[in-house]
């Protein structure tokens, strides 16, 4: 399991996302609703930045085509059997934190960013 540190807590505004790297793999870590999420940044459909999206209500749309992703688990929010990579997102010592198994799966959780 690889923990990788994003950012200080508060420094991601409201509404808005950041993009880590773990690996070979980009992961859009969002701040909404002053909870924390993380999710593969390459939508499903045809490979978008789903960090540049436009967040609300729990739900990240992705800029290209529009498809609605929601935050907590990854699903598209119009078909929830398609789903992009989750994971889990945990507060420490005044800085966020994305957890990326060997494996990634699809569970995972916001963080208080509080
Ligand atoms: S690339 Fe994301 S909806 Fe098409």
């Amino acid at each position: 399991m690889a923990c990788v540190k994003v950012c200080g807590v508060g420094e991601l505004a409201e509404g808005s996302a950041l993009v880590v790297g773990v690996g070979r793999k980009e992961i859009a870590v969002f701040r909404d609703g002053g909870n924390y999420f993380a999710i593969d940044d390459c939508c499903p459909h045809a490979g978008a930045s789903l960090a540049g999206g436009h967040v609300e209500n729990g739900t990240v749309t992705c800029p290209w085509h529009a498809w609605r992703f929601r935050l907590s688990d990854g699903a598209w929010a119009d078909n929830p059997k398609v789903k992009t990579g989750c994971y889990a997102v945990s507060i420490a010592d005044g800085s966020v934190y994305v957890e990326v198994p060997d494996s990634p799966s699809s569970t995972a959780s916001g963080a208080t960013g509080t």
